[in-house]
């Protein structure tokens, strides 16, 4: 047995913030922003917005393409760094409000890198035989998490949630996945806050070192890739498809060069989302398999690198 994916969804909050309306309100200017990160304007969630709304709204998009019902789903994980709240996981609140009775619900934290370590985790839980039909969502709202006044932050992230529906099957969809951390490297972007005895202790906003995650992120990018290659007996020139983790279009350039792979197989989103974390590769996929990129049949190569330090990647038969 084995899993596959068979559908995708994917939901941007309606509010759109370009770079000039941020240099209305921090130093930094559009030109400064698009050559260093290619972003050129980020989704930002409304008041009433929770990220398991979002989630919602793309796991719904995800069964509609799929023919599914939410009474279909026996399982939902949920890649978020900002949850709805501390406990219980936002799976379970997307849960209820899909109304996906049947299914057994839990959240992934890794980060940048939350939506591969979901998938590789559900793929084993699928290929096992003990769920037929998953739902694997990566949903964010940094927009709360960030400090409005730092600038080196502030502009290079955005809201949104992307999902795939992931079913058994008798044929490979996940071809292979590998994992990785370093925590030794937390420093280098975090969120140090924490709530203790009733208040938040420590800064509850975004930290980054980043010419520090830069260089981290284009070295272990492209050699997580060539690990999942060889798992499969592949090279570069079998993928048809990169979808990189969207933080940054020079990092997803400085990959694509180290793998070996063309630009115009290289699937960026960047520009209109910012970085998403563990959203922007389910919503980069969701993207390329509306628009026609991605067919059924292809070699789809995903890779993820965030906080923790953590990085993966997973290798997929479309
Ligand atoms: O999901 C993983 C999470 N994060 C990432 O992948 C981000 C990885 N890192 C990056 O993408 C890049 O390092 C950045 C885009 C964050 C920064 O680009 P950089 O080329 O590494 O710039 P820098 O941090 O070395 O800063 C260069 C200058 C500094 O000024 P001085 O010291 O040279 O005078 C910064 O203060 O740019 C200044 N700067 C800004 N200027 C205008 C920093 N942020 C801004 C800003 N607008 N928003």
């Amino acid at each position: 047995m084995f899993s596959k994916i068979v559908a995708t969804g994917s939901y941007l909050p309606e509010k759109i913030l370009t770079n000039d309306d941020l240099a209305k309100f921090v130093d930094t200017s559009d030109e400064w922003i698009r050559t260093r990160s290619g972003i050129q304007s980020r989704r930002i969630a409304a008041d009433n917005e929770e990220t398991s709304d979002l989630a919602v709204n793309a796991g719904r998009r995800a069964l509609d393409a799929a023919g599914l019902t939410a009474a279909d789903i026996d399982l939902i994980v949920v890649a978020t760094t900002t949850p709805d709240m501390i406990f219980p996981s936002t799976a379970c609140i997307v849960q209820d409000k899909l109304g996906a009775s049947n299914a057994a619900a839990f959240d992934i934290q890794a980060v940048c890198s939350g939506f591969v370590y979901a998938l590789s985790i559900v793929d084993k839980m699928v290929a096992s035989g003990q769920h037929k039909n998953a739902l694997v969502i990566g949903a964010e709202i940094y927009s709360r998490i960030l400090n409005w006044k730092d600038r080196a932050t502030c502009v290079l992230f955005g809201d949104g949630a992307g999902a795939v529906v992931l079913t058994a099957s008798q044929t490979p969809g996940i071809l292979a996945t590998r994992l990785h951390a370093d925590g030794s490297r937390r420093a280098i972007l975090n969120v140090p806050g924490h709530v203790r005895g009733g208040q938040v202790w420590g800064d509850p906003y975004v930290h980054m070192d980043g010419p520090a995650v830069f260089k981290m992120a284009v070295q272990v990018m492209a050699d997580v890739c060539n690990e999942t290659l060889a798992m499969a007996n592949m090279t570069a020139a079998d993928i048809d498809w990169l979808v990189p983790h969207q933080a940054n279009v020079r990092i997803i350039d400085a990959t694509g060069k180290r793998l070996g792979i063309a630009q115009e197989k290289t699937i960026v989103t960047v520009q209109g989302q910012g970085n998403t974390s563990a959203a922007s590769i389910p919503l980069a996929l969701d993207t390329a398999v509306r628009d026609g990129r991605i067919k059924p049949g292809q070699v789809v190569q995903t890779v993820g690198v965030g906080g923790g330090f953590t990085w993966g990647s997973a290798l997929i038969r479309w």
